[in-house]
Protein backbone atom coordinates (compact mmCIF):
# COMPACT_ATOMS: atom_id res chain seq x y z
CA UNK A 1 0.00 0.00 0.00
CA UNK A 2 1.07 3.88 -0.61
CA UNK A 3 0.59 5.95 2.56
CA UNK A 4 -0.50 9.28 2.01
CA UNK A 5 -0.20 11.77 5.25
CA UNK A 6 -2.75 14.46 5.14
CA UNK A 7 -1.68 17.05 8.03
CA UNK A 8 -4.27 20.03 8.14
CA UNK A 9 -4.26 22.65 11.02
CA UNK A 10 -8.42 23.89 10.73
CA UNK A 11 -8.82 26.40 13.09
CA UNK A 12 -12.00 27.63 10.87
CA UNK A 13 -14.71 26.33 8.72
CA UNK A 14 -12.62 28.06 5.28
CA UNK A 15 -10.13 25.79 6.69
CA UNK A 16 -12.25 22.89 7.23
CA UNK A 17 -13.81 23.10 3.93
CA UNK A 18 -10.18 23.05 1.98
CA UNK A 19 -9.38 20.14 4.06
CA UNK A 20 -12.66 18.10 3.44
CA UNK A 21 -12.80 19.34 -0.07
CA UNK A 22 -9.51 17.88 -0.91
CA UNK A 23 -10.07 14.69 1.30
CA UNK A 24 -12.88 13.92 -0.71
CA UNK A 25 -11.29 14.22 -3.87
CA UNK A 26 -8.29 11.78 -3.01
CA UNK A 27 -11.34 9.44 -2.61
CA UNK A 28 -13.11 9.87 -5.04
CA UNK A 29 -9.92 9.04 -7.48
CA UNK A 30 -10.54 5.41 -6.03
CA UNK A 31 -6.72 4.46 -5.90
CA UNK A 32 -7.32 1.39 -4.30
CA UNK A 33 -3.55 0.91 -3.29
CA UNK A 34 -3.70 4.59 -1.41
CA UNK A 35 -4.24 4.45 2.20
CA UNK A 36 -5.47 8.14 3.57
CA UNK A 37 -4.83 9.33 6.77
CA UNK A 38 -6.12 12.54 7.66
CA UNK A 39 -4.74 14.20 11.02
CA UNK A 40 -4.34 17.40 12.90
CA UNK A 41 -0.98 18.37 13.18
CA UNK A 42 -1.22 18.17 16.77
CA UNK A 43 -2.00 15.16 16.92
CA UNK A 44 0.43 13.71 14.08
CA UNK A 45 3.92 12.14 15.92
CA UNK A 46 7.11 10.84 13.93
CA UNK A 47 6.17 7.78 13.88
CA UNK A 48 3.41 8.56 11.32
CA UNK A 49 5.98 10.49 9.41
CA UNK A 50 8.25 7.36 9.03
CA UNK A 51 4.86 5.51 8.26
CA UNK A 52 3.62 7.65 5.12
CA UNK A 53 5.26 7.61 1.62
CA UNK A 54 3.93 11.42 0.83
CA UNK A 55 2.36 14.58 2.60
CA UNK A 56 -0.03 17.15 2.76
CA UNK A 57 0.75 19.87 4.81
CA UNK A 58 -2.09 22.40 5.43
CA UNK A 59 -1.74 26.06 7.34
CA UNK A 60 -2.73 28.95 8.26
CA UNK A 61 -0.80 31.80 8.29
CA UNK A 62 -0.59 33.87 12.02
CA UNK A 63 1.16 36.82 13.17
CA UNK A 64 3.46 36.24 9.78
CA UNK A 65 4.55 33.16 10.59
CA UNK A 66 2.88 29.74 10.16
CA UNK A 67 0.61 28.36 13.03
CA UNK A 68 1.54 27.89 16.45
CA UNK A 69 0.25 23.48 16.18
CA UNK A 70 2.11 23.60 12.25
CA UNK A 71 5.56 25.10 14.25
CA UNK A 72 4.69 22.72 17.08
CA UNK A 73 4.31 19.36 14.78
CA UNK A 74 7.64 20.27 13.03
CA UNK A 75 9.70 20.90 16.46
CA UNK A 76 8.39 17.76 17.75
CA UNK A 77 9.42 15.57 14.38
CA UNK A 78 12.30 17.40 13.15
CA UNK A 79 15.15 15.85 14.88
CA UNK A 80 13.51 12.12 15.25
CA UNK A 81 12.71 11.95 11.40
CA UNK A 82 15.96 14.02 9.88
CA UNK A 83 17.56 10.77 8.92
CA UNK A 84 15.08 8.46 8.44
CA UNK A 85 12.77 10.69 6.13
CA UNK A 86 14.92 12.63 3.34
CA UNK A 87 12.98 12.67 0.22
CA UNK A 88 10.02 12.20 1.40
CA UNK A 89 7.30 14.14 -1.00
CA UNK A 90 5.26 16.85 -0.13
CA UNK A 91 2.65 19.20 -1.14
CA UNK A 92 1.92 22.73 1.08
CA UNK A 93 -1.34 24.75 1.16
CA UNK A 94 -1.04 28.25 3.31
CA UNK A 95 -4.33 29.95 4.00
CA UNK A 96 -3.88 33.46 4.77
CA UNK A 97 -5.61 36.40 5.48
CA UNK A 98 -3.55 38.77 3.13
CA UNK A 99 -0.14 37.59 2.92
CA UNK A 100 1.48 34.03 3.53
CA UNK A 101 4.93 35.07 2.71
CA UNK A 102 6.30 34.42 6.05
CA UNK A 103 5.07 30.89 5.89
CA UNK A 104 5.79 29.79 2.89
CA UNK A 105 9.84 30.96 3.76
CA UNK A 106 9.69 29.55 6.97
CA UNK A 107 8.46 26.11 6.11
CA UNK A 108 10.40 25.84 2.57
CA UNK A 109 13.51 26.39 5.01
CA UNK A 110 12.22 23.79 7.13
CA UNK A 111 11.75 21.32 4.39
CA UNK A 112 15.22 22.09 3.13
CA UNK A 113 16.55 21.27 6.18
CA UNK A 114 14.49 17.61 6.47
CA UNK A 115 15.56 17.28 2.87
CA UNK A 116 12.02 16.20 2.03
CA UNK A 117 11.01 17.39 -1.50
CA UNK A 118 8.28 19.53 -2.62
CA UNK A 119 6.72 18.54 -5.85
CA UNK A 120 5.17 21.80 -6.31
CA UNK A 121 5.12 25.28 -5.75
CA UNK A 122 3.18 26.47 -2.49
CA UNK A 123 -0.25 27.61 -3.38
CA UNK A 124 -1.32 30.03 -1.21
CA UNK A 125 -4.79 31.22 -0.24
CA UNK A 126 -4.75 34.91 0.81
CA UNK A 127 -7.63 37.61 0.87
CA UNK A 128 -11.21 37.39 1.31
CA UNK A 129 -12.51 33.77 0.90
CA UNK A 130 -12.35 32.30 -2.87
CA UNK A 131 -15.14 30.09 -3.53
CA UNK A 132 -12.22 28.22 -6.00
CA UNK A 133 -9.52 27.86 -3.06
CA UNK A 134 -10.99 24.09 -2.19
CA UNK A 135 -10.90 23.24 -6.21
CA UNK A 136 -7.17 24.33 -5.82
CA UNK A 137 -6.17 22.86 -3.14
CA UNK A 138 -8.22 19.55 -4.26
CA UNK A 139 -6.07 19.79 -7.25
CA UNK A 140 -2.73 20.15 -5.24
CA UNK A 141 -3.46 16.89 -3.04
CA UNK A 142 -5.07 14.71 -6.16
CA UNK A 143 -1.20 15.70 -7.40
CA UNK A 144 0.57 13.97 -4.96
CA UNK A 145 -2.00 11.20 -4.92
CA UNK A 146 -1.37 10.39 -8.36
CA UNK A 147 1.81 10.71 -8.18
CA UNK A 148 3.03 8.59 -5.53
CA UNK A 149 0.17 6.16 -7.00
CA UNK A 150 1.87 5.89 -10.09
CA UNK A 151 5.15 5.40 -8.56
CA UNK A 152 6.36 8.58 -9.74
CA UNK A 153 7.11 9.96 -6.32
C1 LIG B 1 -4.22 35.51 15.66
C2 LIG B 1 -4.28 35.58 14.15
C3 LIG B 1 -3.20 36.11 13.47
C4 LIG B 1 -3.24 36.19 12.07
N1 LIG B 1 -2.16 36.68 11.39
C5 LIG B 1 -2.17 36.71 10.05
C6 LIG B 1 -1.02 37.17 9.32
O1 LIG B 1 -0.01 37.53 9.88
N2 LIG B 1 -1.07 37.17 7.97
C7 LIG B 1 -2.18 36.76 7.29
O2 LIG B 1 -2.16 36.80 6.05
N3 LIG B 1 -3.28 36.32 7.94
C8 LIG B 1 -3.31 36.29 9.30
N4 LIG B 1 -4.40 35.83 9.98
C9 LIG B 1 -5.56 35.38 9.23
C10 LIG B 1 -5.61 33.85 9.18
O3 LIG B 1 -4.59 33.38 8.33
C11 LIG B 1 -6.97 33.40 8.68
O4 LIG B 1 -7.92 33.84 9.61
C12 LIG B 1 -7.03 31.91 8.59
O5 LIG B 1 -6.25 31.50 7.50
C13 LIG B 1 -8.44 31.37 8.43
O6 LIG B 1 -9.01 31.88 7.26
P1 LIG B 1 -10.58 32.01 7.06
O7 LIG B 1 -10.95 33.36 7.58
O8 LIG B 1 -10.81 31.89 5.58
O9 LIG B 1 -11.24 30.95 7.87
C14 LIG B 1 -4.39 35.75 11.36
C15 LIG B 1 -5.47 35.21 12.11
C16 LIG B 1 -5.41 35.12 13.47
C17 LIG B 1 -6.58 34.52 14.22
Amino acid sequence: MIKLLFVSHCPSENTRILRDSAVDSICKMELVNLELRTQAPELTTAADIEWCNGIVLGTTENFGYMAGLTKDFFERIYYPCLELTQGLPIVLYIRAGEDGTGTKISIERILAGLRWKLIADPLILKGNWDTKFPDQVSELAMTIAAGLDAGIY
